[in-house]
């Protein structure tokens, strides 16, 4: 399936110079939602995860399907202020902006094979706070997973030595 048809391209969103890609068109696709979700857990069955982890939000929409296709668990990866009990936070920088990410503390255990789920791969700054914290409390990151990269954007450097899938590249 041509999934690049269900990836809208929205010039200067959020700022002037970015060039959004919009997956809205696919998750309201039965079709391609369930194709591409399908292709990741293909991917998770080759790397015996025991968890899903997903950066808020677009990481929930793509992360969350997974896990109750695997029948493991899904841990949120939020920002500040959401997560109501003890978390470890990470700071990082974004292709617009910057931020800090958080886990709650018992979101991850010790030896855990983890899978992160997003549906960009762009400066790679989230992904690196992801799995900085996941390492952090001793999650083992086995496997990434992104329906887009955008490759001029470098954050697959940031992935070195890590499997990684991606379903489009721009
Ligand atoms: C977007 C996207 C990825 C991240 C990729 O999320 O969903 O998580 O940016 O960029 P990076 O590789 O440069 O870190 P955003 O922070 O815009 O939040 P949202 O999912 O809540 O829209
Ligand atoms: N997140 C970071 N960069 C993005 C882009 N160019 N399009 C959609 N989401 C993004």
């Amino acid at each position: 399936m041509d999934l690049k048809k269900y990836v809208a391209l929205v010039e200067d969103y959020p700022k002037p110079g970015i060039k959004f890609r919009d997956i809205t068109p696919l998750m309201g696709n039965g079709e391609a939602y369930k194709y591409a979700t399908d292709k990741v857990v293909e991917f998770a069955k080759e790397h015996n995860i025991d968890l899903v982890v997903g950066p808020e939000a677009r990481g929930f929409i793509f992360g969350c399907p997974v896990s109750y296709a695997l029948g493991v668990g899904f841990a949120p990866v939020r920002k500040p202020g959401k997560l109501p009990r003890e978390v470890i936070e990470y700071a990082y920088d974004l292709e617009y902006g910057s931020n800090v990410l958080c886990m709650h503390k018992d979101s991850v255990k010790p030896g855990q094979r983890v899978l992160i789920v997003d549906d960009l791969l762009a400066t790679g700054g989230t992904i690196e706070a992801t799995v900085k914290l996941i390492e952090e409390l001793g999650g083992v990151v086995a496997g990434l997973a992104f329906l887009i990269e955008l490759e001029d954007l470098k954050g697959k450097e940031k992935l070195e030595g890590y499997p990684v899938l991606t379903l489009m590249k721009y």
